[in-house]
């Protein structure tokens, strides 16, 4: 079995129900994956529903005013997000014709969309074969794969995404990267991971060499450093 063959397969039997699970409409992956962006599944839940029903769509966020998506954003917290999608919306229309831009590029290049975010979306939306690399996906290939460089690093960053993209799924991209979400935040979790039920535990390079507890790798001194800023 390959890693998405084995990955999918756990998917497939204990995939979360979410209000956006299923759904194939780029403006609202576009909402669930800001909300996700800083704030927990459980807490984003109702937020996401209350959106939604709100500005169902593209042309509704761009009409209403900045206080009003505020308001509804209130709790949240991080309100950058919901005053960039408001801006985002309104470039939707002017650059798109309202229409939701489906090549990678494109949704980049709106208003808080980064790499992470372009690719949930884009390959969620359209199945645009690229890997959405959060801490999720970082702690997931670092420990199966046994990369153990420092994941502050760059250079570490794209050795991760690189060997995602080797393994992703090559005909269903949104269900690999949604099945990572899942793993990681049910098996593959930063404490105490469920290595006993994983299904990747007779071939895990960390488990195999007592290293779950230190993969992903962090250079004690960037701890550090971090610790003395804060
Ligand atoms: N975290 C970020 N995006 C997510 C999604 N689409 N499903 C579950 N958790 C997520």
């Amino acid at each position: 079995m390959t890693f998405y063959d084995t990955l999918l397969a756990w998917y497939e039997g204990n995939k979360r129900s979410l209000p956006w699970r299923g759904e194939t409409d780029p403006y609202k992956i576009w909402v669930s994956e800001i909300i996700l962006q800083q704030t927990r599944v459980q807490q984003g839940w109702n937020y996401y529903l209350r959106f939604i029903e709100a500005f169902p769509d593209v042309q509704a966020l761009a009409q209403a005013d900045e206080q009003q998506v505020l308001r509804l954003w209130q709790g949240l917290g991080y309100y950058s997000r919901a005053r960039n999608m408001h801006n985002a919306a309104l470039q939707i229309m002017s650059e798109h014709n309202g229409k939701f831009p489906n090549n990678y590029e494109s949704i980049k290049k709106l208003k808080g969309i980064g790499d992470y975010t372009a690719a949930a979306i884009g390959s969620i939306a359209f199945g645009l074969p690229y890997p959405a690399v959060d801490g999720n996906v970082l702690r997931i290939i670092s420990r199966i794969f046994g990369i153990c460089d420092d994941i502050s690093l760059p250079t570490t960053k794209k050795k991760i995404t690189s060997t995602c993209v080797r393994n992703m799924h090559p005909k269903n991209p949104g269900t690999f990267n949604q099945a990572c979400m899942d793993f990681g935040s049910i098996v593959c979790t930063p404490k105490n991971p469920q290595c006993a039920e994983c299904p990747f535990n007779k071939t895990c390079y960390a488990l195999n060499h007592q290293l779950v507890e230190v993969l992903p790798a962090k250079s004690k001194k960037i701890e550090k450093k971090k610790q003395s800023i804060k």
